[in-house]
């Protein structure tokens, strides 16, 4: 933590005291995250890529929602995140914000849209910023990337940094497999750490690390580590959505717990709804049950249409 860093005592007057499902009438920011490592809270982040299911996590509590360019095959259907555009990573961010009300919202910068210098990369930003509202952005890289996040935190962005296994570079990697295996590999990442946290970035994903190297790095660090696929000693936990909740098609990381099945309860309720269609009925639903309306009336990005049963 930097000399300007706020003292615990201002932390308690201008954040939450609970950040996990904590009460509050605004947003998470950064500084609730960096007080919550101050106070050895943990907290867990979820991917999201539309105001639905982002609402969901936002109404259950999740301080810190991620519109990851994991969108590329966990929603738009490509095998990989590296085709994923600007414009696809506003539209979904942007549906997010409008889905949420108090969570953090940190969008990916994708492949190709902060590589080339950090100009281009306070341009990428900026539009995320302004065009889809997000609180914060992520990219990947950790020496190789410090000079654009330093960039765009003396602009005013709030960066999320991404170490260990960044799937942008699949190609190069041969694949997904684990990284800082090996003294050499563990020197490596913990400089990568070192010189986000140096170049401003509020917390650092570790992704595919072994979980002795994400223990240390997290000790020796300042700000937040948010692992996946790198144990349990982390500051937080980030989970792909569709794989925590059982909607992934294929294959699911390991490491990764699955608390729901909704592609078969999906699967079912389209296969009864295809099966009343096939016998001619019509689809309408049971008659209206007498339950009172939530409180504080529908959630966010859950108005619709209602439903008459005629
Ligand atoms: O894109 C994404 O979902 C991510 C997480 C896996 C950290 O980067």
């Amino acid at each position: 933590m930097n000399a300007s860093s706020p003292s615990p005592a201002q932390n308690r007057a201008t954040t939450t005291a609970t950040l996990y499902g904590g009460v509050t009438n605004r947003r998470v920011t950064v500084r609730d995250l960096a007080a919550a490592k101050q106070r050895g809270e943990k907290w867990s982040m979820l991917t999201a890529y539309d105001a639905l299911t982002a609402g969901v996590f936002d109404e259950a509590g999740t301080p810190v929602l991620l519109v990851g360019d994991s969108a590329g095959n966990c929603h738009l259907g490509y095998e990989t995140t590296v085709p994923v555009t600007m414009d696809q990573m506003v539209m979904l961010a942007a549906a997010v914000v409008r889905g949420t009300e108090r969570a953090m919202i940190v969008a990916d910068l994708p492949f190709g849209s902060y590589q080339e210098s950090p100009a281009q990369a306070m341009r990428n930003a900026a539009r995320l910023m302004k065009e889809a509202g997000v609180g914060a952005v992520k990219l990947e890289g950790g020496e190789r990337s410090a000079r654009s996040i330093e960039l765009l935190v003396e602009a005013g962005v709030p960066v999320m940094a991404h170490i260990g296994l960044t799937p942008q570079s699949v190609h190069a990697f041969g694949g997904y497999p684990v990284q800082g295996r090996g003294d050499e590999a563990a020197h490596q990442l913990l400089r990568d750490a070192k010189a986000v946290q140096q170049a401003g970035a509020f917390a650092v994903v570790l992704e595919a690390v072994p979980a002795e190297l994400a223990r240390q790095v997290t000790e020796q660090l300042a700000v937040p580590t948010v692992g996946i696929g790198a144990g349990a000693d982390c500051d937080a936990q980030v989970l792909v959505w569709t794989d925590f909740a059982g909607m992934t098609a294929g294959r699911v990381p390991k490491f990764v717990k699955q608390y729901a099945n909704l592609r078969a309860v999906l699967g079912d309720a389209a296969r009864a709804s295809a099966v009343a269609g096939r016998g001619g009925a019509r689809p309408a639903r049971d008659p209206p049950s007498p339950s009172p309306p939530p409180p504080g009336g529908p959630a966010p990005g859950g108005a619709r249409t209602p439903v008459t049963a005629a």
